[in-house]
């Protein structure tokens, strides 16, 4: 679904420039301005739970439409994202940030001279209380703890913790997981 804004506060100052320069009005109707980012999307990182926005203000000609792509599929409103779209600028809101929403989040525009995208990368990160289940083991075997995740997927990377508790008190460590990329295979034409 694309948003489309078909009117800007600048269709009201065009019949003033107009009797100064007619030549430009028509140069601008014929040569349609392409989008452009004024304020393109920051990185962002964020904790489980939180509410953030991500925001870009924009110039160009009108009308334009915008669409948001996280990790390359087209993002639609529910009850967790938002999309608002102004004349110049396009924000999306999601609540309750889940650590699966890590990924790269990319603002698409298009008018009839051009499109345009900006991209930005949101880490969501957080303490959640693993357990154990189909594709997480947890096991402790003499003094030793251990935690297994199979298959393993993008999603999984970030920092674990492992807390032990005794009557005596508590102690931790901690760990960075990193999950490398799939190797997609070298295509050769023909
Ligand atoms: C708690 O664990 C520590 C470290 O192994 C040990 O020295 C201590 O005696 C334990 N306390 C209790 C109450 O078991």
């Amino acid at each position: 679904m694309r948003f489309a804004v078909i009117f800007s506060a600048h269709w009201l100052l065009i019949p003033l420039w107009c009797c100064a320069a007619h030549c430009g009005l028509i140069y601008s109707l014929l040569l349609p301005e392409p989008p452009s980012f004024v304020q393109s999307l920051e990185d962002t990182s964020c904790m489980v739970g939180s509410e953030i926005s991500m925001k870009c203000v924009l110039s160009g000609s009108y009308p334009m439409t915008f669409i948001w792509i996280k990790d390359g599929c087209e993002l639609r409103e529910d009850e967790h994202v938002r999309m608002s779209f102004e004349a110049q600028s396009t924000e999306l809101h999601l609540k309750n940030a889940q650590l699966s929403d890590t990924g790269t989040y990319v603002c698409e525009v298009q008018n009839t001279a051009g499109t345009q995208r900006c991209a930005a990368v949101l880490t969501v990160s957080g303490l959640s209380h693993l357990t154990s289940g189909e594709n997480t083991i947890i096991t402790f075997v003499g003094g030793t703890a251990s935690l297994e995740l199979r298959p393993v997927s993008e999603t999984d990377a970030g920092d674990y913790l492992c807390k032990a508790t005794n009557a005596s008190g508590s102690d931790f460590c901690k760990s960075k997981v990193t999950v490398k990329g799939k190797l997609t295979p070298l295509c050769h034409a023909g």
